[in-house]
């Protein structure tokens, strides 16, 4: 398929992406998971830079690591932190320019190494006005409502409204999801971002993530140009 940008007139404000298939790629190649990761992370820098400066897609969020993702095996888990240490340290400046990141999820509950970094990256990149990636390491969407709630408690709040618990994510001040994509044909949400994906349209391409191309990706969109998003009201 050839890629046409101009065929696409509808781009979403906030796309998420949710990486799966990276284990299932490596294992029907005889490989380590680590190595299906690996693949996957040359994926993501791949497609991020597609979706900002090809797309123009102002907000992307990455689901990279779930609260639960604690429990796999050691060596993948130290695989995993080790790609997301390099990530940190590489040239992200030069790299994702204009990019301003955010870390949605628990950054001190990350090896301390990772946690400071993170934290100088975000400050360092606060006023790229053009982009945000969120990347959700560490991530729990309910966690992150519970924490929301702590801190609403802390400050006193006494009684909330939506615009108060959207203020109190970690994606204060940002679109709500308009599209989200996840890979391998898995077909749930699996905690994440659960508030801010109310009415966001869902796309399972049969595709494991180390081998989604940018065609694939131009595919998704088009499919997100084609659906008729009506927010609970009739059709007009
Ligand atoms: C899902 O595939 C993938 C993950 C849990 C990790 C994805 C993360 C990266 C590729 C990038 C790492 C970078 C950062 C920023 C931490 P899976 O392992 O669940 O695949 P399977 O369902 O086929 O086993």
């Amino acid at each position: 398929m050839e890629k046409n940008i101009q065929e696409l007139k509808k781009i979403p404000n906030h796309l998420g992406i949710i990486i799966d298939g990276n284990g299932r790629w490596a294992k029907k190649r005889g490989l380590t998971r680590s190595m299906g990761h690996k693949a996957g992370f040359g994926t993501l820098e791949k497609i991020l830079k597609e979706c900002f400066y090809t797309y123009n897609i102002p907000v992307v969020s990455i689901y990279a690591f779930s609260t639960e993702n604690w429990n796999r095996p050691k060596d993948e888990v130290d695989y995993l932190m080790e790609t997301f240490r390099k990530y940190l340290n590489q040239e992200f400046k030069n790299d994702y320019p204009e990019v301003k990141l955010n870390v949605l999820g628990d950054i001190d509950g990350l090896p301390e190494d990772i946690a400071i970094n993170c934290k100088k990256l975000i400050e360092e990149t606060k006023n790229g006005t053009k982009y945000t990636l969120n990347m959700a390491v560490n991530y729990s969407s309910q966690d992150e409502l519970v924490h929301a709630y702590n801190q609403m408690i802390e400050e006193g709040v006494t009684k909330v409204d939506r615009e108060t618990i959207a203020n109190h994510l970690y994606t204060k001040g940002q679109p709500p999801l308009d599209f989200v994509i996840r890979t391998s044909g898995e077909q749930r949400l699996s905690n994440f971002m659960l508030w801010q994906a109310a009415y966001a349209e869902f796309y399972f391409p049969k595709v494991y993530w180390p081998a989604f191309t940018k065609n694939h990706l131009h595919k998704a969109l088009l499919e997100y140009q084609s659906r008729d998003r009506r927010f609970g009201a009739i059709k007009g």
